[in-house]
């Protein structure tokens, strides 16, 4: 097990520490902005999740207002969601994108008070459409998996009414966690800057703490000791851990080492996007599994290529494909499989998104990230294409 290829890239190297500790311990000057190409000055937080708190607070919308979210997203969102006072209104996804469907959303549009636009894996919502169809409706922009991606030269984020990005390990940044928050409206962002101020800045040792933690789990998401014992760590932990307990939302600031990190990171990350597309390119010449869809980039797209799922024909299909993989030491995800349970008995879901609940039990996703050696995706696609041969036989 010692060469289990994990599925995500968690990085956090013996010199984050370094570098997170020192910032941890050393002088409280916070840095004001955190500056993103194409996006401009965001507001640093503590994560995606408490950015989408913040966000929905800022937009100042009735008690109970109703949020447009897709089906097929992170779980914790229609967490924030509730835990910012609001309800969670599911639009279906389109099928090539996995993200939120325009059409779906123009049809349920009377009873929205905001949306929120998930650009998932790295793919892009119809921005332009999405705008059309809530009729001047606040947006808010998800592009926790998005970070560089780019609709017609306009970078993923620079659309909404107001902005959230994640830098949480795993993620491009994998500052262990982090995010950053951005609007183009002065009034939002006043807003904004005040409940992000009035929020506790953690201390030194929960700092410390943190930075400890976020190595201790980046090297057991790595290989080797992915395969040795955080793999099975992370089944346990799933197995055991109630939907309630997982993910919870802290509302402080942003840890100050992570944004260091992050600030670092964000140097490397055109470079990053080049490799990880290159990955994504090869795997789309290569790979030849009949009809699934392989999220080819549309015109006028350009993905950042953050994860390269699979929309598999069929969910049996899509499970034989993840245990031929595993069985040759390749990890991989069914992100959000259990989505559909999770919002019917906690988020009030009735079954109106056919498409996401299709999505939620045919997407695989294979590992892509940029630390892959050129023969392990040589060797990725080649397992793929013969597991197809072998489970269509
Ligand atoms: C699409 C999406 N939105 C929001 C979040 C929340 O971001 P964070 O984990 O930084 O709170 C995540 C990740 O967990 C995500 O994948």
């Amino acid at each position: 097990m010692l060469s289990l290829l994990p599925v995500e890239c968690w990085e956090y190297k013996f010199s984050d520490i370094f570098r997170g500790l020192t910032v941890a311990l050393g002088p409280k000057n916070r840095k004001k902005l955190f500056d993103i190409d194409g996006i401009g000055g965001c507001i640093p937080v503590r994560s995606g999740r408490v950015a989408l708190i913040a966000a929905i607070k800022a937009l100042e919308l009735p008690p109970g207002a109703c949020i447009g979210i897709p089906l097929y997203c992170c779980p914790v969102v229609f967490k924030a969601i509730t835990m910012a006072g609001c309800k969670a209104r599911f639009i279906d996804i389109e099928p090539t994108t996995c993200c939120i469907s325009a059409g779906d959303l123009f049809a349920k549009r009377s009873r929205l008070d905001a949306v929120l636009a998930v650009h998932m894996f790295g793919n892009l919502c119809d921005m332009p459409k999405l705008q059309e169809a809530v009729q001047g409706k606040p947006i808010i922009e998800d592009c926790a998996q998005s970070l560089g991606s780019r609709l017609n030269g306009r970078m993923a984020g620079s659309f909404g009414t107001i902005t959230f990005f994640s830098f949480r390990s795993g993620k491009y940044l994998s500052a262990g966690e982090g995010g950053a928050l951005f609007s183009n409206n002065a009034d939002i962002c006043s807003r904004l800057n005040r409940l992000i101020a009035a929020m506790p800045a953690p201390g030194r040792v929960d700092e410390c703490v943190h930075v400890a933690m976020t190595y201790l789990r980046s090297i057991l998401r790595s290989k080797p000791l992915y395969g040795v014992a955080g793999h099975l760590l992370w089944h346990i932990y799933n197995r055991t851990v109630d939907d309630a307990g997982k993910s919870p939302i802290i509302l402080s600031q942003i840890y100050r080492s992570d944004l260091a990190i992050a600030v670092d990171r964000l140097l490397r990350l055109d470079y990053v996007i080049k490799i990880q597309r290159e990955h994504a390119d090869f795997y789309s010449r290569t790979l030849k599994l009949g009809p699934s869809i392989l999220c080819a980039e549309k015109p006028g797209t350009f993905y950042n290529r953050y994860l390269y799922p699979i929309v598999f024909p069929s969910s049996e299909c899509r499970d034989s494909m993840a245990n031929y993989l595993r069985k040759r030491q390749i990890d991989t995800a069914k992100p959000y499989k259990d989505i559909v349970d999770v919002a019917t008995a906690h988020y009030g879901y009735t079954g109106d998104c056919p498409i996401a609940e299709q999505a939620a039990k045919r997407t695989l996703v294979i590992p892509g990230y940029y630390r892959l050696k050129e023969r392990d995706i040589q060797r990725i696609a080649q397992c793929l294409n013969e597991g197809w041969s072998e489970i269509t036989k």
